[in-house]
């Protein structure tokens, strides 16, 4: 007689992982299909991420979600990688195969396009994006949005160098180009804060003639409430305004189909997730 099947393993590497909303959103997927899976958290001291991975595989693993700070890790780990994590330079997702070799994805770029075009019901095709900020996260986006067809993609950062190379590193995927935040005049369709200044409860230096009260202006980090970034805008007469919860729940669903082979229906996941977060 054989007993109920174990359930397959996957979790969220990271350091913290504790306040993360991936394991409620993973089990609400699950759910959704009926299959039968287990999530952890996996907080990995600095220094163990290759020790903690591996042990984690062995435990019989088959999939982790990675975030701050081991993305880089990830991608270096990884031994074969997508197209769009070798755009991005940094792994979200992994996922051994039935060889053995470890995939490394990357879902946060396709993330946060389904969330403009499915939730927010925002097209991107040839309107005019600002990027603020030229670190990790403005990077696993720009391949994304570019591949949307926008008319111009602008970068702007606070080292100005960053932002520079960032464009020159994807200028043969689209219209991209750098600017400094005192320079920026004209209003924009989408501004996208890809920065962490929402973290330090700080806002970048950007000029309020970019915004109109068309414009949407999409904040990459979430809380509950809106997040400083976001209450500037409204200050300033913008009433479009999203933080990055979508962007949570439909990379975590890219991940999902990356694993399991199906993507969920992310609809009744976000309104879940943000009747949780308050
Ligand atoms: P991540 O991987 O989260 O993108 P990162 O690589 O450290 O983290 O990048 C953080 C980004 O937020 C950078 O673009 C940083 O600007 P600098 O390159 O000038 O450091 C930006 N950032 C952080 N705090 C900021 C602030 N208060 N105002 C403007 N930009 C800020």
């Amino acid at each position: 007689m054989t007993g109920p099947a174990e359930p397959a393993l996957y979790g969220l590497a990271g350091h913290p992982v504790a306040h993360s909303r991936s394991p409620l959103i993973h089990r609400l997927f699950a759910e959704q299909s009926g299959q039968n899976i287990d999530y952890l958290l996996i907080d990995i001291a600095p220094g163990d991420f290759r020790r903690d991975v591996h042990a984690f595989r062995d435990r019989g693993g088959c999939g982790l979600n990675v975030t701050l700070p081991y993305k880089g890790e990830a991608f270096e780990y990884a031994s074969r990688l997508s197209d769009r994590a070798r755009a991005a330079r940094a792994v979200n997702t992994l996922a051994w195969q039935e060889d053995g070799t470890l995939f490394g994805d990357n879902t946060d770029g396709a993330g946060l396009v389904t969330d403009l075009r499915q939730n927010l019901h925002f097209r991107t095709s040839g309107c005019r994006i600002l990027m603020m900020g030229a670190g990790g996260a403005a990077r696993g986006a720009i391949a994304a949005l570019l591949a949307t067809g926008p008319g111009k993609l602008v970068i702007a950062n606070r080292t100005p160098d960053r932002a520079v190379a960032l464009a020159a590193a994807f200028a043969q995927a689209g219209p991209v180009q750098a600017c400094c935040y005192d320079a920026l005049i004209d209003r924009f369709d989408l501004i996208v804060n890809a920065t962490s200044a929402s973290l330090a409860g700080q806002v970048p230096a950007l000029p309020a003639t970019t915004i109109g009260k068309d414009s949407l202006c999409y904040d990459m980090y979430y809380a509950a409430g809106p997040t400083v970034f976001l209450r500037w805008a409204a200050q300033h007469g913008c009433n479009r305004l999203a933080d990055g919860t979508g962007m949570l729940v439909e990379q975590a669903a890219e991940a999902f189909r990356l694993w399991r082979g199906h993507r969920p229906d992310t609809a009744p996941v976000l309104d879940e997730v943000r009747r949780l977060l308050g």
